[in-house]
């Protein structure tokens, strides 16, 4: 591995996001070698917190993590903290400075990325203030990476588009889908265009529909605060179901490279119209969760820790996308996502049309692909065979294969995988403002029809069940049912 050279600034640093996700994922990338002496890292946050203390908080974040106790203090020695009020310009003149010291002191060649792991309201003003107050290097690479919710709606997102486009580039900016960073998600191109069995039937003439569920055993936890004013359409499927929606369809790219990709992402996103209100209604089913049989262990969402106790919010969502291109156009994606649902799980089904040709006496089933995401990672395929014994009968059987434990123990997780990615420059996966702008505006339409008619039969499923009846109906009205049954 060749080391990797920058100066990161956290904002958010004292946050729960930056000791979750962020620490943990850097010290991997340095137990892995990927760096190593020359990087450093400014955490800012507005408590007064000394380096020590921050290096306490980040070494407590690491508990859990392989490596020894003198490797991890030996990691956080790159650490420094610096508190901060992101409107005043002098914290950054301040800021500056101390990257200008640690640029020499650790050798960082003028690299820099600026992370921003907190409340979104201010990501406008930080970026305002990174240019204004100089902090961009001129020498090395300047990378923005920044988590979500970008925005709330098409208007929001682009505000806040506008207002980081003023400090820094398209090729620059690093919107994190942490998705993207999913190994069989990764996975889904190789295998869709290395594999001409797959690639050839990969369109309507072939496929007669496609699921795609991303399912959670928990509930809304410590988050109301933020999902109160999300919502599972603006958390899951504006970005996660659009992405993995985008990897499963898109065309061929002309070559594996970030331009040729999202370029192919940004013709499919183009080719999904928002719905009319009627088309909303068709299509869109929300739901709520209700208390399981054991309501102290797990409460309906309305009585959950700073949840409104009549909240509108809905926690699961399923619906019809179409897709309005030559290779799709009929055969309907379904996605559902939700909170409390019997497990987690995220899977792809990927259903055939039944054989054309039936000449045996009983018809045989239709094929279906299905591509484990998580927990477990690896694909199963249904297909037909003959019945054992003295008869012709088909019969279906399947064929499976699934990565062990220890392939993936050493596997990057997502997060290690992006934080690398920004610091090597490959912008591939993460999400080009074309992709929010067509997922935003396909959102909204949901979201306005939703928010125009209140819900009157929340909550719905009761925690623990794979969502509202009216999930399975959207796909019982034209025959079909969801492939994955929890
Ligand atoms: C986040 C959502 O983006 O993804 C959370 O905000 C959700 O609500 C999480 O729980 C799921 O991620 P993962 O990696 O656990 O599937």
């Amino acid at each position: 591995n060749s080391e990797n050279q920058a100066l990161i600034y956290i904002f958010g640093g004292s946050g729960d996001l930056a000791h979750r996700k962020l620490y943990p994922a850097l010290f991997n990338l340095y137990r892995k070698d990927h760096i190593k002496h020359n990087f450093a890292v400014i955490g800012t946050a507005r408590r007064d917190w000394s380096d020590d203390y921050y290096r306490d908080t980040i070494l407590k974040s690491l508990t859990e993590l392989p490596g020894s106790y003198n490797q991890k203090i030996a990691f956080t020695k790159h650490f420094y903290y610096q508190s901060h009020d992101v409107t005043d310009s002098n914290h950054y003149v301040t800021l500056r400075q101390l990257g200008d010291e640690l640029d020499q002191k650790y050798h960082t060649q003028g690299n820099r990325v600026f992370y921003m792991a907190m409340a979104p309201k201010f990501f406008a003003t930080i970026a305002d203030h990174i240019k204004s107050e100089d902090l961009l290097s001129d020498q090395g690479f300047n990378r923005l990476v920044i988590e979500k919710p970008f925005g709330r709606d098409y208007e929001s997102a682009k505000n806040l588009n506008d207002a980081i486009s003023k400090a820094f580039k398209e090729e620059q900016i690093y919107r994190i889908d942490h998705y993207l960073g999913k190994e069989m998600v990764l996975g889904l191109l190789p295998m869709r265009f290395t594999n001409p069995m797959f690639e050839q039937v990969w369109n309507k003439q072939f496929i007669d529909n496609i699921q795609i569920t991303l399912f959670e055993a928990l509930g809304v936890e410590d988050r109301a605060g933020y999902y109160e004013t999300a919502g599972a359409l603006r958390d899951m499927v504006q970005n996660h179901v659009m992405q993995i929606l985008a990897l499963t369809t898109l065309e061929r790219p002309d070559a594996l490279n970030a331009a040729d990709i999202r370029d192919k992402k940004r013709l499919l996103f183009q080719a999904l119209k928002p719905y009319t209100p009627e088309q909303v209604d068709a299509k869109f089913v929300r739901g709520q969760y209700g208390a399981s049989d054991i309501p102290e262990h797990e409460p309906a969402y309305r009585q959950e820790n700073n949840v409104d106790p009549k909240s509108p919010i809905e926690t699961f969502v399923a619906g019809e996308i179409d897709i309005d291109n030559d290779q799709w156009s009929g055969v309907p994606i379904y996605i559902r996502t939700g909170k409390r649902t019997p497990e987690k799980r995220t899977r792809i089904d990927i259903v055939f049309k039944p054989s054309a040709n039936q000449i045996f006496d009983q018809p045989a089933a239709a094929n279906i692909l299905t591509i484990d995401v998580e927990p477990s990672e690896g694909v199963t395929l249904q297909y037909n065979g003959k019945k054992v014994g003295q008869t012709t009968t088909p019969e279906s059987y399947l064929m499976s294969y699934h990565h062990s434990k220890e392939m993936l123990n050493e596997v990057l997780d997502a997060y290690e995988r992006l934080i690398l990615d920004v610091l090597v420059g490959d912008n591939t996966n993460f999400s080009h403002w074309h992709e929010l702008e067509a997922t935003w505006q396909f959102v909204d339409a949901i979201r306005q029809r939703w928010d125009s008619q209140a819900p009157t039969d929340f909550p719905n499923y009761k925690s623990g069940t794979a969502g509202p009846q009216a999930a399975d109906e959207l796909l019982a009205k034209t025959g079909r049912h969801w492939i994955y049954q929890p």
